[in-house]
């Protein structure tokens, strides 16, 4: 039988609307638990209005009767986890019941955004165009095996001798490659000690109360971070974050195993975004770029730079699709799209002269993909009224069948503004839920 628990994640590059689908997707969910990435993350939620921004904290903590998780794949900084959590306390949010921190996640310390923001701009040095919150750093000791987790934090021996010894080399480091000011690790301890004693009540082993809560029948779901495209293996290498933002870092960034996964629902956008560097195959460099832009308000939710904009991507989609064995698609931003007359999809790729279906392993191969387009009618009227599929224009159900056709996965939903009433869920991805459920 499938344990009542789904993985919801973003199939671009991030800032899919995940926050809002995951926001209405928790109302049916016990448990939310987020598996990778750290404060670079930025999803927007809006309910009657309030708009509410969440860096590190589950969307799930914004329903009162659901349990919040912050899994072992998460870097952790301390410092934005507690002013998240403040924020939310005052915005009524009752997080000191709801949300449980791993005590195996990984610590961001101050030494990490220092060397991030001083390699970021170093001569020589590939430009990634991160969110300059030491995400990259952190995950770098963790490999290393030189990181602090949030256990180690809460013990303040072992706190003091991690940061005297890290002080005394990331402060080498960065002086002699950057010429940055040393960070002085009395103060440090202070603050990190300090900092640790507020974080201490919400610290748990959370794989352990994850897989409880499945044994006792209760639902699970695993909210991902950024997008399949920025996935450190399976993206669009270097440029991408430093974690497991696909289906298979829900396992181990939490501590549930492959066997206890129930479904995967992926969330795309309508057309596509990026921000930072790298590559973007079906980027628009002309004025429609700017209409999505305008529209869409892409801007970044935590740096608050313009995103790319860029039609879709089918092969994207379907690769996307196939790493993380989706089973469910939720279109987001409809709306966006519709003043367009026309709309061009991306239906295969061109390299050197021949087609090919696959998604290049290298940047060089990625950046000389020329995009086959094929040209669909846009419906120019409104879609942000329609409440259920039957309420849209012919002409945005024949994309929506068109991308289902393409892309090798169903459609659940499909999201036409910002507000929590602003969506549309299909029958079948209903009946899918409730059978998930039973
Ligand atoms: P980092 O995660 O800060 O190391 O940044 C690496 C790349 O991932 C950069 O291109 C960032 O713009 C991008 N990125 C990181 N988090 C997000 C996100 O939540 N949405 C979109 N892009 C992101």
């Amino acid at each position: 039988m499938r344990a009542k628990t789904a993985i919801i994640l973003g199939a671009q590059w991030g800032d899919e609307g995940k926050g809002k689908i995951v926001d209405v997707l928790s109302g049916s969910f016990d448990v939310v638990a987020r598996y990778a990435g750290g404060h670079n993350a930025g999803h927007t939620v809006i309910i009657g209005g309030k708009k509410f921004i969440l860096q590190l904290v589950p969307c799930g903590v914004l329903r009162p009767d659901c349990q919040a998780v912050i899994g072992n794949g998460v870097v952790l900084d301390p410092m934005a986890f507690l002013k998240e959590i403040n924020k939310l306390r005052d915005l009524g949010v009752d997080v000191d019941t709801q949300l449980k921190v791993s005590n195996r996640a990984q610590v961001i310390l101050e030494y990490h955004r220092m060397i991030e923001l001083a390699a970021e701009s170093a001569p020589g040095r590939q430009k990634i165009g991160t969110t300059s919150r030491g995400i990259g750093p952190a995950y770098e000791d963790k490999s290393a095996r030189n990181g602090l987790r949030v256990v180690d934090l809460l013990n303040k021996d072992l706190l003091k001798t991690h940061i005297e010894n890290a002080c005394r080399e990331k402060n080498t480091i960065a002086q002699a490659l950057f010429g940055t000011h040393p960070l002085d690790p009395a103060k440090m301890y202070d603050d990190y000690a300090a900092a640790a004693e507020q974080l201490r009540p919400f610290v748990t082993d959370t794989a352990s109360l994850l897989n409880r809560a499945i044994d006792e029948g209760k639902s699970v779901m695993f909210e991902g971070a950024q997008g399949t495209m920025l996935d450190i293996d399976h993206g669009t290498y270097p440029f991408v974050t430093s974690s497991s933002a696909t289906a298979g870092g829900a396992t181990t960034g939490t501590g549930v195993g492959p066997t206890r996964m129930g479904t995967v629902i992926a969330v795309t956008k309508a057309y596509v975004t990026r921000v930072g560097e790298g590559p973007f195959p079906t980027e628009i460099h002309d004025d429609a770029g700017a209409v999505l832009q305008r529209r869409g308000a892409e801007f970044g939710a935590v740096t608050g730079r313009p995103r790319r904009c860029g039609w879709l991507d089918l092969p994207l989609l379907r690769y996307s699709n196939m790493i993380n064995g989706t089973e469910w698609l939720v279109v987001t931003k409809l709306d966006v799209l519709d003043e367009l007359a026309t709309i061009p999809v991306c239906v295969g790729y061109e390299i050197d002269g021949k087609r090919t279906d696959t998604m290049p392993a290298d940047v060089r191969g990625l950046e000389s993909i020329k995009p086959i387009y094929t040209m669909l009618q846009g419906w120019q009227q409104s879609t942000e009224q329609a409440r259920s599929y039957d309420d849209l224009p012919q002409l945005a159900k024949d994309y929506l069948y068109f991308l289902e056709q393409e892309s090798n996965a169903r459609i659940g939903m499909i999201s036409t503004g910002p507000d929590r009433d602003q969506t549309i869920e299909l029958p079948a991805f209903r009946t899918a839920l409730r059978t998930l459920h039973a």
